[in-house]
């Protein structure tokens, strides 16, 4: 903890010490990592953010982003140092004002060592400035900065961060966000939440938009590039704003019919999951040639192949349905992925069932027949996945499953209360699958470990349930899909990065 004074050849050190006050001497580092054991070193020891301001400028011809961040904290100990996650080349760093030292280490640390110590439970605010070029910043020998042909983009999970601002890089500190970014006049900037305002001034065009309700740093997004935004309002009120790039080829047609179709999708989603729980909802489609959506909070993101194949509004409804499980409600650990990746799939389901394109039951029957006993798909515990497997299929389709089984075992009337309910009781909080057991347990009255571990942590194919056998032998088991299968499908690129 703190008693580096005995530390072994420290006799030197130690009567210097004894010479520093002793509220000086008990500082120590905060932790590289935050504790979570698939991903020791994301996130950080020591403090709690509670806002990111981004003054940024980006240049999409060379890559190169420079700015500054303002990060608004409060110590959770007495800290001697502490960390923040971020690749970038760092000019200048200040705490409470006063210039700090800070030295880069690790994969993505960047240590900053204030002046003076600073005390337990006191706010602080760190400025650190800096410039890059994103796309030649790698850790662990990968980056997830996008580069396009017209400009840039910051989506991916659980790592997207650390190539455009500094952070406490962990979804269980999140905070509120004003991302201002300044690019030619002639290209927009997208970010989350609403557009404050934007301006013009010597060939630079600013966009400065404001998250107000906490965001994991995962879910706050940048992109970059030439767009034509639409704005409208759902009917239930939610202000809605897409951005298209002007680049999308073939997929454009298809990419707007699915994507404004955002306001409609967000009022059938708050009849399952309650009022939606942001200021303003929409998406983006850039032109990457990537194969993934990322629910980035408020502002979605799609790959343009989403929509190779024509419309899609399935991966609209499972990056929507995020909103609610995953953002509002975010994980506590990444092994607790089940939380956003099952419910997000399962919604998906639930508009299959609303467009007449197969039910719940007929995707979960589909899901159970099509992997036999020894396919290593039964192997992925969606429970806890491991890193590795993180965003493995399972985790998704069998993810689904267990929502189903779960809907089988406490009926319909408890099960639509609990969707209902869990994001109001967890809303712009954290919490865990064991938090989602105690809390169906609760509301449906039944004892639900069994059920949890067969179809969430065993590896190994449950049997079926003996209400549902009839129509799972092998007689009646499905021989082909529901007709929504295939784009339900579409909607993961889950195995490539
Ligand atoms: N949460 C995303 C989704 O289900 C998955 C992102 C996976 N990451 C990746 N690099 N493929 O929509
Ligand atoms: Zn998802």
């Amino acid at each position: 903890m703190h008693r580096r004074m005995i530390a072994p050849g420290a006799l030197a050190a130690a009567t210097l010490l004894l010479a520093i006050p002793a509220s000086a001497a008990s500082h120590s580092p905060g932790a590289p990592g935050i504790g979570d054991p698939y991903h020791p070193y994301y996130g950080n020891g020591g403090y709690d953010v509670s806002h990111y301001d981004l003054r940024l400028k980006y240049q999409p011809a060379t890559d190169e982003l420079e700015g500054t961040a303002t990060i608004e904290a409060r110590t959770t100990q007495d800290l001697s140092s502490f960390d923040l996650d971020f690749l970038l080349d760092v000019s200048e760093v200040r705490v409470n004002g006063a210039t700090a030292a800070y030295a880069s280490s690790g994969q993505h640390e960047l240590v900053i060592t204030p002046k003076k110590p600073l005390a337990k439970d006191t706010p602080i605010t760190v400025v650190v400035r800096y410039s890059g070029v994103p796309s030649t910043k790698s850790a662990y020998g990968f980056t997830t900065w996008h580069r396009t042909p017209d400009g840039g983009i910051a989506a991916d999970e659980p790592e997207a961060a650390w190539w455009w601002f500094p952070s406490n890089d962990h979804p269980s500190d999140k905070a509120t966000y004003d991302v201002s970014v300044a690019v030619p006049d002639g290209t927009q900037a997208i970010s989350n939440g609403t557009l404050q305002s934007t301006g013009s001034q010597l060939g630079w065009t600013r966009y400065n938009w404001r998250q107000n309700k906490p965001q994991a740093t995962y879910l706050a997004t940048l992109a970059i590039g030439k767009f034509d935004i639409t704005t409208n309002t759902s009917e239930g009120g939610v202000p809605v704003l897409n951005a298209y790039s002007r680049d999308l080829g073939d997929n454009a047609g298809a990419a707007r019919a699915s994507v404004e179709r955002t306001g409609e999708i967000v009022d059938w989603l708050s009849g399952f999951f309650g009022p939606y729980p942001f200021g303003s909802a929409g998406g983006y489609v850039p032109n990457t040639t990537t194969g993934y959506a990322l629910e980035t909070q408020t502002r979605a993101y799609y790959s343009p192949k989403q929509f190779a194949g024509g419309s899609n509004t399935s991966v609209v409804v499972h990056e929507l349905a995020h909103q609610w499980y995953g953002d509002s409600v975010s994980l506590k650990g990444w092994k607790d992925i089940w939380i956003n990746e099952g419910f997000a799939r399962y919604a998906q389901w639930l508009w299959s069932e609303h467009e007449g394109e197969g039910t719940a039951q007929e995707l979960a029957d589909w899901v159970y027949a099509s992997h036999p006993a020894g396919d290593p798909f039964w192997t992925v515990a969606p429970g806890d996945p491991g890193p590795d497997d993180q965003f493995d299929i399972a985790v998704y389709d069998r993810g689904a499953l267990a929502v189903q089984a779960l809907r089988n075992e406490i009926g319909h009337k408890a099960f639509f209360a609990l969707l209902k309910g869990w994001p109001q009781k967890h809303a712009y909080g954290n919490a865990s699958v064991a938090d989602f057991r105690k809390y169906a347990e609760q509301v449906s009255g039944k004892p639900l470990a069994a059920l949890f571990d067969t179809w969430l942590f065993q590896p190994a194919k449950p049997a079926a349930p003996a209400a549902r056998a009839a129509s799972l032998t092998k007689a009646s088991a499905p021989t082909a899909p529901p007709r929504s299968w295939k784009k339900i499908e579409a909607t993961n690129d889950v195995h490539t990065r």
